[in-house]
C-alpha cells in the first residue's frame, strides 16, 4: 500500500497536473519516441496526430491521482486499460520505459514545484498503479495462452474468405494457418491485427469480432478509413486489408480482449436493447448472433443507424434474422434523407425515437457507434435512470475522447 504522506503529496499535485495534463502527456509522448523508439510500434498514429491518446493518459493519469485514496472508484477503468494493454501485447518489461519518461516529463512541466519529495511521491504512486495492471494483464495473457485453441503473442491465420458487406466495409473471415481450432471468445470483443510498414516496422489496430463465438472462422468486418481532418493520414491498416489482403492471404492475429461483452450466462428477463452506428455494428451483430442463440424467448431490440443503405453492413442479414426470430425487432436508421427501403425511417436515434420503439425503460442496453452516437445514447440512458450495470459500450478509440465530450 502507499504511505499516508505519498498520497498527500500526489493528491497536492493533482489540481497542476489537471491543468497542464495535456501538454505534460504531449511532452511525454515527444520525448518517449526520441528516447525509446522501440515502444513507438504500440502506438496508434492516427489517435496520436489527433492527441487522442495524449489526452487519454492525461485523463487517466489525473483521474488516478485524484482518486488515490480511493482507487475502487477506478475499478472499471484498470480492466478497460489492462484488455487494451494485453490486445497489444504490452508487457511489464515496457512500465519503466513509460515510468522514466513520465516522471522526467512531470519534472520539467513543475520546474521548481518538482521537489525529490514530489518526484519520489509519484515514482511511487506509477509504481502502485503499474504492478495492479501488470499482474490484471499477467492473467489475460495466461488465460488467453491457457484456453482450447488459445496462443500468447501473434499467430499467423489465414484469410479463408473476403466479402465486402457494404461500400466501404469488408469481412474477413480468418482461421489458424497451422488449422488448430479456434478459441473461445465473449461476443463484443476485439482481436489484434500487427501489420509490417514500409519503414521496415509493424503497427497494430484492434476491430471488433463480428461473428458469433463457436464458428469455425474467427470474423473481423473492417471500414475503410479515410482522413477524418486535413491533417490526419488515412487509416493505414484499414486501406491496406481492403486493398492488398486476398483469401489465400496470411495476416498476424493476437487472441481476443475486451470488457465490452454480452455475458451469455446472466439470466435476465428484461428486454435486451442493440444500438448500432456505422461501423459499430460489427460488436452488435456478434452479441445479436450470441443473444438470439442464448436467450430464445428475450425480447431484443435492434437498431442500425446508417448514413445510407449503401454504407449499411449487414443490412440483409440483419432482417434475416428478424424474420426468423419472432423475440428480435430490428430497425434501421437513416441520417440520409432519401430513397427508402424496407422499414428503414430517416432521423437520428433520438431518445423519443428509442421511446417508441420500446415497451419499457427497464432494459440492458449494448451501444456502439461514433462519438456523437455515444455521448447522445449516453446521456439519454443516464436522464432515464438506467442503472450503470444495464448501461455497455464501446468506443473505438481512447475512451477519454468520449467522456470528455460528454
Ligand atoms: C501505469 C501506467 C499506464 C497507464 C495509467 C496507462 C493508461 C492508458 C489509457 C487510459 C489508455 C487508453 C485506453 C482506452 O480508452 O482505450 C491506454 C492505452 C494504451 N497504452 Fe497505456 N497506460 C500505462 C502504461 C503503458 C505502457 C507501459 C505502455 C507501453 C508502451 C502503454 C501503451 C499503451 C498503448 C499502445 C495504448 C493504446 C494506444 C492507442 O490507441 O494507440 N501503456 N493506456
Amino acid at each position: 500500500m502507499l504511505n499516508a504522506e505519498t498520497i498527500a503529496i500526489v493528491k497536492s499535485t493533482a489540481p497542476i497536473l489537471a491543468e497542464h495534463g495535456e501538454a505534460l502527456t504531449r511532452h511525454f509522448y515527444k520525448r518517449m519516441f526520441l528516447h525509446n523508439p522501440e515502444v513507438a510500434p504500440f502506438f496508434n498514429p492516427a489517435n496520436q496526430t489527433a492527441g487522442k491518446q495524449q489526452r487519454a493518459l492525461a485523463g487517466a493519469i489525473t483521474a488516478y491521482a485524484a482518486n488515490i485514496d480511493n482507487l475502487e472508484v477506478l475499478g472499471g477503468a484498470v480492466e478497460l486499460i489492462a484488455q487494451k494493454h494485453a490486445s497489444l501485447m504490452i508487457k511489464p518489461e515496457h512500465y519503466p520505459i513509460v515510468g522514466e519518461n513520465l516522471l522526467a516529463s512531470i519534472r520539467e512541466v513543475l520546474g521548481a514545484g518538482a521537489t525529490d519529495a514530489v518526484i519520489n511521491a509519484w515514482g511511487e504512486a506509477y509504481g502502485f498503479l503499474a504492478d495492479i495492471l501488470i499482474g490484471r494483464e499477467k492473467q489475460i495473457y495466461d488465460e488467453n495462452a491457457g484456453k482450447p485453441g488459445g496462443w500468447e503473442g501473434f499467430k499467423s491465420f489465414r484469410v479463408s474468405r473476403k466479402e465486402q458487406e457494404s461500400s466501404n466495409i469488408t469481412s474477413f473471415y480468418l482461421v489458424a494457418a497451422d488449422g488448430a481450432p479456434l478459441p473461445s471468445f465473449k461476443p463484443g470483443q476485439y482481436i489484434t491485427v500487427r501489420v509490417n510498414t514500409p519503414d521496415g516496422k509493424s503497427t497494430m489496430r484492434n476491430y471488433s469480432l463480428s461473428d458469433k463465438p463457436g464458428q469455425p472462422h474467427l470474423r473481423i468486418s473492417v471500414k475503410r478509413e479515410l482522413p477524418p481532418e486535413a491533417n490526419t493520414p488515412a487509416g493505414y491498416v484499414s486501406n491496406m486489408l481492403h486493398d492488398m489482403i486476398e483469401s489465400g492471404d496470411v495476416i498476424e492475429i493476437a487472441p481476443p480482449c475486451g470488457e465490452f461483452f454480452l455475458d451469455v450466462t446472466e439470466r435476465h428477463e428484461r428486454p435486451l436493447v442493440l444500438l448500432a452506428a456505422g461501423v459499430g455494428i460489427t460488436p452488435i451483430m456478434s452479441i445479436l448472433l450470441s443473444a438470439l442463440e442464448a436467450f430464445p424467448k428475450r425480447e431484443i431490440i435492434f437498431v442500425h443507424a446508417v448514413l445510407n443503405e449503401e454504407v449499411q453492413a449487414f443490412g440483409k442479414a440483419s432482417a434475416l434474422l428478424s424474420q426468423r426470430h419472432d423475440n428480435l425487432k430490428a430497425y434501421y436508421r437513416y441520417s440520409d434523407a432519401g430513397e427508402r427501403t424496407g422499414n428503414a425511417t430517416t432521423g437520428l436515434v433520438t431518445a423519443e425515437y428509442l421511446e417508441g420503439l420500446l415497451t419499457g425503460r427497464d432494459a440492458d442496453y449494448y451501444f456502439c457507434g461514433p462519438q456523437p452516437f455515444m455521448v447522445s445514447i449516453y446521456h439519454d440512458l443516464l436522464k432515464w435512470g438506467i442503472p450503470a450495470s444495464q448501461v455497455h459500450f464501446e468506443f473505438f478509440g481512447p475512451r477519454q475522447e468520449l467522456e470528455r465530450a460528454a
